[in-house]
């Protein structure tokens, strides 16, 4: 299903049908691009109009994005796709939407993507199934959105020799030992533990293959845990945010000593955006900024934060398989891209998210109760 929004409707409806105006203004777009090349060379093009095909644009970390471009990049023409699964949500496009292009639908749906393909000149590869839990309950529509869906947005960029840059996570390379000093960088051993992360994993695989076999441009990055506005409320961070403003306590997995990397959103969106300005195709970028913190940790910060006691919190049952200690080394990206987090201190960050969910109710009202009952079916 496609659905139409403001001045950008026409050309929407050209790209879908593959007629007339979608061919010459994908003609344009291609005549501008050498296969191969450096994505761009960054600041020098600030003012070229860009057109970006965002996935999974309605999401968290997608939808960040788009409303980190309208204000930093705001010649640029985005379209959004997303199949509005349970994930996506328009609200979360409030303010933006009728300066993109939004089409809702999958990207599983070859005709689709290869109308919508041809017509931008990056693709910037969001959509998946990202919940660990969910992929424990049901691995299969993790195997087709990552999988079978990030195999049709390939083969669009290598018909349409357009340019792609694919998000991912760091879970691709399993987990770490509490007290290893070691952290994952961008020769660490894939070693996924979930369905979905070796779906993301095996995502990655495709892209790197498609980039050696086929010469496509494409960049590939692993962030670590992201946090801030706009976050689903069955997340680690909204959930326990949410239940304390409904009244109930947190709910911490097992023993809640497993530690994650957190970044803020934000943070993970500008280096995606140094990566497609400034990155080398066919490789890798580690995003981390040095926010490790276990979960027990995480659960106090925000109890306190939100006036109750510290230890005002529930131990649930654990998730099976979990994955104990993420770290990222992002010395590379840092290097190579100049790149710098801006969420430094953890704290703040995390009050100003609490406030976020404060004030916005109405975006996650909706989502709550079907989100616990779901959990307590699984004791959590
Ligand atoms: P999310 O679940 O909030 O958003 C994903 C979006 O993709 C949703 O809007 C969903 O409707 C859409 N989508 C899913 N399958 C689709 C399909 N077949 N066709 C079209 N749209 C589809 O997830 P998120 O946290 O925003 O994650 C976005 C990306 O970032 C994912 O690729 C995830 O693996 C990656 N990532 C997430 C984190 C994190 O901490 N959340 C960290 C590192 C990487
Ligand atoms: O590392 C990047 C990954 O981070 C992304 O690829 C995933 O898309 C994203 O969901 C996230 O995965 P996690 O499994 O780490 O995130 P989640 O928010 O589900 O859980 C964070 C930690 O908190 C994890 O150790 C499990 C724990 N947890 C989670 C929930 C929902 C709890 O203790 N209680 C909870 O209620």
């Amino acid at each position: 299903m496609v659905e139409a929004q403001g001045a950008n409707e026409k050309r929407k409806r050209d790209v879908l049908s593959g007629t007339s105006s979608a061919d010459r203004i994908s003609q344009r777009s291609d005549s501008g691009i050498s296969e191969g090349s450096v994505l761009s060379t960054g600041q020098n093009q600030v003012g070229a109009v860009r057109k970006l095909l965002v996935t999974g644009g309605a999401g968290f970390i997608g939808s960040n994005f788009v409303h980190m471009l309208r204000h930093d990049r705001p010649d640029w023409q985005i379209t959004v796709i997303d199949k509005m699964g349970y994930a996506g949500n328009k609200a979360s496009l409030d303010g933006v939407m009728k300066d993109i292009s939004f089409v809702e639908g999958d990207i599983c749906n070859e005709e689709l993507i290869d109308g919508l393909v041809a017509d931008c000149d990056l693709v910037v590869h969001f959509a998946a199934e990202s919940h660990n839990d969910n992929s424990l309950n049901n691995p299969w529509p993790f195997v087709e959105s990552n999988l079978l869906g990030t195999y049709r947005i390939l083969e669009a960029v290598r018909k349409h020799s357009k340019k792609l840059h694919h998000i991912s996570t760091d879970e691709v390379y399993g987990d770490l030992e509490l007290n290893d000093p070691a952290k994952f960088n961008e020769s660490t051993r894939y070693n996924p533990s979930s369905p979905y992360s070796s779906t993301k994993a095996g995502s990655d695989m495709l892209v790197h293959a498609w980039v050696r076999s086929f010469g496509i441009h494409a960049t590939i990055s692993n962030c670590s845990n992201n946090y801030g506005p706009r976050q689903h409320v069955e997340k680690f961070i909204p959930r326990q945010i949410t239940e304390v403003l409904e009244g109930r306590k947190p709910k911490l997995y097992g023993t809640g000593e497993q530690v994650r990397d957190w970044i803020h959103v934000d943070d993970h969106n500008s280096a995606v955006l140094a990566i497609i300005e400034n990155g080398q195709s066919g490789n890798v970028y580690l995003i981390g900024a040095d926010g490790e913190k276990d979960n027990k940790s995480v659960v106090e910060l925000i109890l306190k934060g939100m006036g109750k006691e510290a230890s005002d919190y529930d131990h649930v049952n654990d998730r099976p398989g979990h994955d104990m200690r993420y770290a990222i080394d992002s010395t590379k990206l840092q290097n190579e891209l100049g790149w710098q987090p801006k969420y430094t201190n953890f704290a703040d960050g995390l009050k100003a998210t609490v406030e976020w969910y404060k004030e916005n109710e109405s975006w996650w009202k909706p989502l709550k109760a079907e989100t616990e009952a779901k959990y307590k079916k699984a004791g959590q």
